[in-house]
């Protein structure tokens, strides 16, 4: 059987996965079981409540939530569950991201998202964020991230000027 997902990407649009794939990217390196979908807080709202409120018996513990425009995905995750929600502002054609950076982040008080940078960065740090949660109880992935981050500072120091 393979195993029950601890992690879940939802994003609003097919269109978004060229993004949201950054996220799918770290937790496949850190081999974290995740499930990716397509559900729309405009397009298929019930679906999305229906999503959200049944994830955390389903044994997810973290959302992972890219929307782009009038970005409204994660808050609305967020309305139906109490998992932590990592948010991932899509970058957009129209304005660059800045519209869905603004609905996503302006969360009234008492239901937060965490929300992280525009595009592509966004969703690999929203990976890593959602990985530092787990961490929390793991040992083993604390580790992991420790190794992850050493490695990338290895990378940088030896990058090379033209
Ligand atoms: C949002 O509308 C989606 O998250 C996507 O970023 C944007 C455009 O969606 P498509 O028209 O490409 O399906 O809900």
């Amino acid at each position: 059987m393979a195993d029950v997902p601890v992690i879940g990407i939802v994003m609003g649009s097919k269109s978004d996965w060229e993004q949201m794939s950054a996220a799918a990217e770290i937790l496949t390196e850190f081999q974290i079981p995740h499930e990716a979908r397509v559900l729309s807080a405009h397009r298929t709202p019930d679906e999305t409540h229906a999503y959200a409120r049944d994830a955390a018996t389903r044994g997810i513990k973290v959302l992972i939530a890219g929307a782009g425009g009038a970005a409204h995905l994660a808050g609305v995750l967020a309305s139906k569950t109490l998992l932590p929600i990592v948010a991932v502002p899509i970058q957009t054609a129209a304005l660059g991201g800045m519209d869905s950076l603004l609905a996503t982040v302006q969360m009234p008080r008492g239901v937060p998202v965490a929300t992280m940078a525009i595009g592509k960065a966004g969703a690999a740090n929203a990976a890593l964020f959602a990985i530092e949660i787990l961490a929390l109880q793991r040992a083993d992935l604390g580790e992991q991230l420790a190794q992850w981050r050493a490695s990338r500072a290895r990378e940088l120091l030896q990058q090379k000027l033209p």
